[in-house]
């Protein structure tokens, strides 16, 4: 993963962020050594000021504690105002509105169309094209939570019963870890966020698999019925009956990176392990560990793989 800014939103944040971490430091080396050269060299003119030496000061005061500050500060609240204004949702339309819903402890992911049917929902995997600007619609069903990808963007709070307007934008394709950034819960460090920028083709192309219903599995239908006997009450698999949205739609997890919210990479192993015994994996997760049969699990694992 790149360590640098790689979008429009993340740029402005960095620019000024450098500038005032050397101004900052600046400012800082300069205090420290007039605060030791005072140490070191005191005089007697604190005691038996001269009127020379209250004008002098009086200087001193004015230049340190106004002028100077005010060089430094007005220009940088002038930049800081620019940055606010360009990481504005308003100031132009976005290409794309995707809603992010937080819940504890992961990210619901719709992603809006105008044909009402062209709607899909996945989770803690966000795809973005290249050079498209994509507004978010950030909320939340449960406590305040903030969505945080630092390459791209600064932070928004999802709050229950608001809803907040933020953008992204991606400036080259890549994977961009995301984090939620408000401390929401036992398991908010592992409230994690994948972000994909892609080519506006590879975007494409996963949209419209994203967009499919479920592979009908013709192989293992005994998956598939254990599967909604299992976890139906909790998930969706678009195609099947499970229609419930306690937990992520997992209509496509087999094509996600990671299970658990950026906790573990989705390979077989992991998802055996997470489907045995999440609360292991990450104690006080709202999934809870689903009681089956050993022939059960093999079939919901064989099943939950097909789910490209
Ligand atoms: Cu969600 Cu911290």
């Amino acid at each position: 993963m790149t360590r640098i800014p790689a979008g429009p939103g993340a740029e402005r944040i960095a620019d000024l962020f450098q500038a005032m971490t050397i101004l900052g430091t600046i400012v800082f080396v300069i205090f420290c050594g007039a605060l030791v050269w005072g140490l070191i060299h005191p005089r007697d003119t604190v005691l038996r000021p001269t009127s020379e030496d209250d004008r002098r000061r009086t200087r001193m005061i004015l230049l340190f504690g106004a002028v100077l500050p005010a060089l430094i500060l007005v220009p940088l609240l002038f930049w800081t105002y620019g940055t606010l204004a360009a990481i504005d949702p308003r100031t132009r339309p976005a290409d794309l509105v995707v809603d992010v819903v937080g819940k504890q402890w992961w990210w619901e992911i719709r992603y809006r169309d105008t044909v009402p049917g062209r709607t899909f929902t996945t989770a803690n995997e966000l795809h973005l094209p290249v050079g498209k600007r994509v507004e978010l619609r950030l909320t939340s069903t449960d406590v305040i939570h903030s969505f945080w990808v630092p390459e791209l963007q600064g932070k928004t709070d999802l709050i229950p019963g608001r809803e907040n307007v933020a953008w992204i934008e991606a400036s080259r394709a890549g994977e961009y870890g995301g984090q939620c950034a408000e401390y929401c819960g036992v398991q908010h460090a592992t409230m994690g966020l994948l972000v994909v920028a892609q080519s506006e083709e590879d975007f494409e192309r996963w949209a419209a698999s994203q967009r499919a219903a479920a592979p009908a599995d013709t192989v293992n239908a005994q998956g598939r019925e254990a599967f909604l006997r299992a976890c139906g009450y909790c998930h969706t698999v678009r195609g099947t009956t499970a229609g419930a949205r306690m937990g992520p739609d997992l209509t496509h997890l087999a094509s996600r990176r990671t299970l658990g919210a950026g906790l573990l990479l989705n390979t077989p192993g992991n998802l055996g392990g997470w489907i045995a015994n999440p609360q292991a994996l990450k104690p006080g997760t709202r999934m809870p560990r689903v009681p089956m049969s050993r022939d059960d699990f093999r079939l919901i694992h064989l099943y939950l793989q097909t789910l490209r």
